[in-house]
């Protein structure tokens, strides 16, 4: 055994033995005798704004609040205009939005429109600080497709912790296509927002972020499942064919998404967008940041299990040792599908779609390179605790505020070659952009990966060209991010800034 190995199974090997101990929020599940699937699923209020003509104006407040994810439970809890997570705000392309975002929490916060092409002062990213009892305006103008995007807490060196406590929302596109699909599309009925995350609760029902240091390595990771804010629901379904709007909204937990039964469901979107035509498949690997929406068939009216599989995460050497150790891979049900009530669904599941145009390679100027690390045995001084926030890095260095990695061209298209040097995947995400995947390791991408993205799952010793439009804004002074979105990776520092001139 090496030195390092040894020090490894020394500093990993005590802190995971404590986690043979029952989960906190089972025995809590045991104390109050709660089933599974006894919860209700919970359909998040739907916010289309105030509309004047093309001009919407939403008024959002961070706040704090409690909620009772267990009977009798309270928990600490950050919201936008409810105690837990945010609304589902809607919009058209076309409209231009006016974000009105008032921080009552009591610290300094942020709000970043994920997904969307907007102007660099309106993105929300850890520059655009909102401070305590101050509102911040974003406004910009919906230039892009139809698609299921969300909003978060950027909160420099504090995303994952503000988020993690429920800082999140989900955020609709609607374009001229959306009413001429024949897709499900009623909000709440055959069209269903499915934010998934995993959360670690303390005895006194508190949240539990961030204890020993494999957690910061590995990134937060929780044992119970929340749909919407509850604690693995029933959905009693209207309709015997559902649009599952689906978001990985957990920190750093990868899913792979299927049914009990391994039914086949039909995935129509990435997360920026319908692809050219359903894809069957019966799991579907989901990152943190990526959405997916999907077909499911009930006409069957038997009630289905959603549940993540064990295989979702691909390690290697110690921290594969360290991610079993943690029992980090596992299975979980999420939800329950009751469709005993539905009523037949007027809708089949479409051959094609109606979907935004594929990006064009020949235009590519520059192939730049992002390479994805974790000082990991070199940084015992970080794993020890010393420096926190430098053992995380893009292409060797990690966030600095102040310094700008680069800057691109507006109108150009570039070529991002991600990989990952590391023994852990990373969720690639990019700013302002819907990027195109253009191969894995040199093959094709993934049918159900073929759309606009603005997340890439990198696996180690992966590599994964992303074709990337940069349309509109230009703006010298104030950069856009790329990061990992492992929000603990990210908040330790695998994140860099651009600008477009
Ligand atoms: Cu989902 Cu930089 O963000
Ligand atoms: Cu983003
Ligand atoms: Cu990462």
């Amino acid at each position: 055994m090496s030195c390092s190995r040894r020090k490894f199974v020394q500093i990993f090997g005590a802190g995971a033995a404590g986690l043979l101990l029952p989960p906190l929020s089972a025995s809590l599940l045991a104390k109050e005798k709660v089933s599974s699937f006894s919860n209700a699923y919970a359909l998040p209020p739907l916010d289309n704004g105030k509309r004047q003509g093309n001009q919407v104006t939403f008024n959002l407040t961070m706040q704090r609040g409690k909620m009772s994810f267990f009977p009798g439970v309270a928990t600490s809890t950050l919201g936008i205009n409810s105690p837990y997570l945010g609304p589902v705000l809607r919009a058209k392309r076309g409209d231009t939005v006016s974000l009105n975002v008032q921080n009552r929490i009591g610290e300094e916060s942020t709000l970043h429109w994920h997904g969307f092409t907007l102007p660099a002062v309106a993105d929300g990213g850890p520059h655009q600080r909102i401070a305590s009892g101050k509102t911040w305006n974003a406004t910009f103008q919906i230039r892009q497709p139809a698609s299921t995007l969300w909003y978060h807490s950027h909160q420099y060196h504090g995303t994952g912790e503000q988020v993690y406590k429920g800082m999140a929302g989900l955020f609709y596109i609607d374009d001229e296509n959306t009413s001429r699909q024949s897709l499900p599309t009623t909000y709440g009925v055959d069209d269903l927002p499915v934010v998934i995350q995993d959360r670690a609760f303390q005895r006194n029902g508190e949240f539990r972020y961030l204890g020993m240091m494999p957690e910061r390595m590995q990134g937060m990771h929780g044992d119970t499942l929340l749909i919407n804010g509850v604690v693995t629901p029933t959905l009693k379904a209207q309709k015997t064919l559902i649009r599952l709007r689906l978001l990985n909204g957990s920190n750093a937990r990868i899913y792979n998404l299927a049914f009990h039964d391994h039914r086949p469901f039909y995935v129509i979107a990435g997360d920026c967008g319908l692809l050219a035509s359903p894809v069957r498949m019966n799991r579907i690997r989901l990152a943190p940041g990526e959405r997916a929406e999907v077909l499911v068939d009930l006409s069957d009216r038997s009630p289905v299990i959603l549940k993540t599989l064990k295989g979702a995460i691909q390690t290697t050497g110690m921290m594969g040792m360290m991610m079993n150790r943690m029992n980090n891979d596992r299975e979980f049900a999420i939800m329950q599908i009751d469709p005993r009530q539905a009523e037949s669904s007027s809708y089949r599941i479409p051959g094609v779609l109606l979907h935004p145009a594929p990006l064009s390679v020949t235009n590519a100027v520059v192939t730049r390179p992002m390479k994805m690390n974790m000082a990991m045995m070199g940084g015992m001084g970080m794993m020890g605790g010393g420096s926190r926030h430098d053992g995380f890095t893009i292409n060797g260095r990690s966030f600095d505020r102040q310094r700008i990695d680069f800057s691109v061209k507006r109108g150009s298209t570039e070529i991002w070659e991600v990989s990952n040097s590391s023994m852990l995947p990373h969720p690639f995400h990019v700013h302002n952009v819907q990027f195109q995947v253009l191969d894995r390791n040199g093959r094709p991408p993934y049918a159900h990966e073929r759309g606009l993205k603005d997340t890439i799952l990198v696996n180690p010793d992966e590599v994964v060209r992303i074709l990337v439009p940069f349309r509109y804004y230009a703006d010298s002074q104030n950069p856009y991010m790329y990061h990992c979105h492992n929000l603990e990776h990210e908040d330790q520092g695998m994140m860099g800034q651009f600008t477009v001139v």
